[in-house]
């Protein structure tokens, strides 16, 4: 068992000799932490495997913050490849630069280290970290990300007796590289081998409780490509917390969690004291894959017993009801004083509407995914440093299209551009018989609908403008489409991805750039004085500014 993560924390200080060369505001405290990347041997399946460990864990320590906390993140590449990480669901506003994608920073070279700055400004809840090259995160490299309230904020429901981090995710007994090599090789990933809860595999992780108290578990999938089914056998989870947002305090028997997606549930415990199954399993597969961990009540006097409780395994129309029903408290607070629903998103006027298609396709003989018929590639140059630098050739803004084209699937490095306080209505199509899911990073969005067949304008009929819950995560399931709306606050760079790994591999991904002509720190914070130059960027220096 992990979670024992209060020691990681080198530093904690008002003020540092950081404040120099960060530009955030000085009031918010800081929080130092080094992780040191390595590789190590693990059997989360019971087969050895290259792992990828974090100060010498799989999965890694979580971090926690407070709102508007800075994070000074420094990360050692001990590996023998370049390394990055990213944070899922972290805002880092006005500041793409620390996004840890491919577009945004240089990779970390092997041997080397790269200290991140984040402000995990007017954010709550529950999130997690990943490595965002290549296929390291079937490796490991995750951890979760906690942002607590600010101490005077009142939290809509008691301080729980506890409060687990849930990393589960499907998982392939293959080697990163070899996965990798798969779909270099043109091929699709095979199918996983097993489901892991905190990095292990059936029965290999427990979580202690106490009789009669609730508990808070934060769950997301970390995992490369399935959907999961999340529950406790013989207990009723209260949903609480979506990706930052405090929901309408519904009750379930079982949840689903898809790729990248993080929910929070209260958990109380009322049976007899005894032990528990928990239970992961695979949805929407015809092979269902089931993973089970042990919920241990202090007093038990009896091992797990009883059939695993099932879940869902094909009903589509059940999870989208579920998904319809997760809703915003309008009236309880988020990470600011004022109530969530203070912000009245459904009143505001669309200027904008982006309609992304996403393919499957062969291209010159490999299998590829795109997006509007465009397929990513990266570029020599992250694109936000080719943008700072003014570095012509290395993309261009309006190199995908804001509706599908209809045109075969072709490759280039896709960027879309946006203005700066603009306020769109993007939809999702999903022409496949797959759940897919779709994360922006930089932002939360307002998942506004959902719905089976093909989005015409009437489906904004529809619409949820009242309490849609606001998050950075979204499923689009089969033959169906997914509506969203998001206010373009937040200038920079910003990675558009399906969450599914190999298909934001090989291509199903592209960049959002959020403009502005105006040339201040309160829109956007200059390039860190540490960034890493690499590509055609490599020869400018980032002095003097
Ligand atoms: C990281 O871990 C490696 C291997 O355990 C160790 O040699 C190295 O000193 C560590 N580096 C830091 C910065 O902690
Ligand atoms: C590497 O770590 C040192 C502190 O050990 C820090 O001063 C330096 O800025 C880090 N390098 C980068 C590129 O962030
Ligand atoms: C381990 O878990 C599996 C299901 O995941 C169950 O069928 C099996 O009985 C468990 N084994 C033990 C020894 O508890
Ligand atoms: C919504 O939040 C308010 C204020 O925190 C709380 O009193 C109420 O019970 C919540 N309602 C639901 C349905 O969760
Ligand atoms: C939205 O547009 C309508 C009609 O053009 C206008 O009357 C209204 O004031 C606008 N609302 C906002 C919030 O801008
Ligand atoms: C960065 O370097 C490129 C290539 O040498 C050059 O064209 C560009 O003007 C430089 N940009 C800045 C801001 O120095
Ligand atoms: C932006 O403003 C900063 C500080 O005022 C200045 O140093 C820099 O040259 C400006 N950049 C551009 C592209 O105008």
């Amino acid at each position: 068992m992990k979670l024992k993560a209060s020691g990681f924390w080198k530093r904690f200080a008002l003020f540092s000799a950081f404040a120099a060369v960060v530009i955030v505001e000085a009031e918010n405290p800081y929080r130092f932490l080094d992780l040191n990347i390595t590789y190590g041997d693990i059997y989360p399946l019971g087969v050895r495997q290259q792992g990828i460990l974090i100060n010498g864990q799989f999965p890694g320590p979580d971090v926690y913050s407070v709102t508007n906390d800075n994070l000074v993140i420094n990360v050692y590449n001990n590996l023998d490849e370049p390394f990055l990480l990213s944070w899922n669901g972290v805002q880092q506003r006005r500041n793409s630069y620390q996004d840890g994608v491919y577009g945004t920073t240089c990779p970390i070279p092997p041997g080397k280290n790269f200290t991140y700055n984040l402000q995990v400004k007017d954010q709550i809840g529950s999130f997690f970290y990943f490595p965002s090259l290549a296929l390291h995160k079937a490796a490991g490299g995750f951890g979760g990300i906690r942002i607590l309230s600010r101490p005077k904020i009142p939290v809509p429901f008691p301080d729980p007796a506890g409060d687990f981090t849930l990393l589960i995710g499907d998982w392939f007994n293959r080697d990163h590289r070899q996965l990798k090599a798969i779909l270099d090789g043109g091929h699709k990933l095979p199918s996983p081998n097993g489901i892991l809860i905190n990095g292990h595999g059936p029965n290999g992780t427990y979580f202690t409780v106490e009789q009669g108290k609730t508990y808070r578990f934060r769950i997301s999938n970390v995992g490369l490509q399935n959907s999961l089914n999340f529950r406790i056998q013989g207990h009723l989870m209260k949903l609480v917390e979506v990706e930052g947002t405090h929901t309408l305090q519904t009750i379930y028997e079982s949840l689903d969690v898809h790729v990248g997606q993080s929910y929070s549930v209260l958990v109380t415990m009322d049976q007899a004291a005894q032990d528990f199954y928990i239970v992961v399993s695979t949805r929407f597969t015809e092979q269902i894959l089931t993973t089970t961990a042990t919920l241990h009540y202090s007093n038990s006097y009896k091992a797990v017993s009883g059939p695993i409780p099932v879940g869902p395994t094909y009903e589509i129309d059940w999870s989208l009801n579920q998904a319809r029903s997760i809703r915003t408290n309008l009236t309880s607070s988020g990470p600011r004083p004022n109530p969530q629903g203070s912000y009245h998103y459904g009143l505001i006027n669309v200027t904008r509407t982006i309609k992304l298609v996403s393919t499957a396709a062969q291209v010159n003989g490999k299998q590829r995914y795109a997006v509007n018929s465009v397929s990513f590639v990266p570029a020599d140059t992250p694109l936000k440093l080719a943008d700072y630098f003014k570095i012509g050739g290395v993309f261009r803004v309006g190199s995908i299209s804001d509706n599908p084209t209809g045109q075969n699937m072709y490759l280039d490095t896709s960027v879309m551009g946006a203005d700066y306080r603009t306020f769109v209505e993007v939809v999702f199509e999903n022409h496949e018989n797959i759940v897919q899911s779709w994360h922006v990073d930089g932002y939360a969005f307002w998942v506004v609908g959902m719905d089976g067949g093909v989005w015409t304008p009437n489906s904004r009929e529809e619409y949820n403008l009242r309490d849609a819950v606001s998050r950075s995560t979204t499923q689009v399931y089969p033959r169906s489409w997914t509506a969203i709306y998001m206010a373009l606050d937040n200038v920079g760079m910003w990675n558009v991805r399906t969450e599914n790994w190999g298909r934001q591999y090989l291509g199903q991904q592209f960049y959002l750039r959020v403009y502005t002509p105006v040339n201040s720190t309160r829109d956007e914070y200059p390039i860190p004085n540490n960034a890493l130059l690499c590509g055609r960027a490599q020869r400018n220096s980032t002095t003097p500014f």
